[in-house]
């Protein structure tokens, strides 16, 4: 007999190097099983993406993720350490960072205030109350900068985020989360309520951190823009991993055609 290679080790032959490792997660709240023993990894300095229909359980993964959500049974790995245990606040400081389904900003801060949150975050409270030394603060000035910068946000900084546009909004969102230098970024929905133009920008802003090094996981409907842009795809149905694989592969996969794709066949009808 054979051992087959699961598809979500990645390209036979070729010895995975995973970021995060996921082992038997399950997260039931009472009687629904939003997440039901999903076992994946996400490869270093790849873009994986996952699909599936409202209440699949896309969220409540991103959430055992970040530790906001407790685990019914399983394990997770981050960079090969059981972090399972940890508080949500070590998170960000393990190295990952997330962006939410909706928009979470402070309206009284400017963006420029709101990204600083996301340093402060592990930088550490202590900027609050010590007397910060001029390096320490450089430092966090660049790095807010930098962060701006490469979300598109320069010019906007002194505005607040209810005088942006949602997809801007987003965008602080998505700084808010890279000026932490995370290792692993989670972004769920990022293009929701966005047009097109708004869509692809935001799957350019995706790819240049890719560029970077930075390994992603996204959650999103848009299945041509996860096409596009995603090198791995999963797919959820029911709390459970239904496919696993190149993006090509996963969107013609007939389970995942059924679960999801099939109320979006329409443009394929003539091939
Ligand atoms: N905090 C919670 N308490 C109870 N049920 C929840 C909670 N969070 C999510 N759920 C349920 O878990 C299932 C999966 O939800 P979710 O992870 O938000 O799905 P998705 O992001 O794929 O749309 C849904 O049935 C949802 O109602
Ligand atoms: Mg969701």
């Amino acid at each position: 007999m054979t051992t087959e290679v699961a598809p979500q080790e990645g390209v036979p032959g070729r010895v995975p190097d995973q970021v995060l490792r996921i082992e038997d997660l399950a997260v039931h709240f009472g009687g629904i099983k939003a997440v039901d023993g999903i076992t994946l990894g996400l490869e270093r300095g790849l873009i994986s993406g996952i699909l599936g229909p409202n209440g699949s359980g896309k969220s409540t993964l991103l959430g055992a993720v970040t530790r906001l959500t407790p685990l019914t049974r399983g394990s997770m790995h981050f960079e090969g350490r059981d972090f399972s245990g940890v508080q949500p606040e070590q998170v960000a400081r393990l190295g990952i960072g997330r962006t939410f389904q909706t928009v979470r900003l402070l309206d009284d801060l400017t963006v420029h205030e709101n990204v600083e949150l996301g340093h402060d975050l592990i930088a550490g409270p202590r900027r609050w109350w010590r007397r910060v030394d001029s390096t320490e603060r450089d430092a966090a000035e660049a790095a807010v900068r930098t962060a701006l910068e490469r979300t598109g946000l320069d010019g906007k900084e002194k505005l607040r985020p209810g005088q942006l546009s949602y997809g801007l909004q987003r965008r602080v969102e998505i700084a808010r989360a890279i000026v932490m230098s995370p290792k692993l970024l989670l972004l769920d929905e990022p293009t929701a309520g966005m047009n097109r133009f708004e869509r692809e920008e935001i799957g350019g802003l995706m790819s240049d951190l890719r560029s970077e090094g930075l390994t992603q996981l996204i959650v999103e409907h848009d299945v041509q823009m996860m096409v596009d842009v995603c090198d791995h795809l999963f797919a959820m149905n029911s709390g459970q991993l239904i496919a696993s694989g190149s993006p090509a592969d996963v969107v013609r996969d007939p389970a995942v055609r059924e679960a999801y794709l099939g109320k979006q066949d329409n443009d394929d009808r003539d091939s």
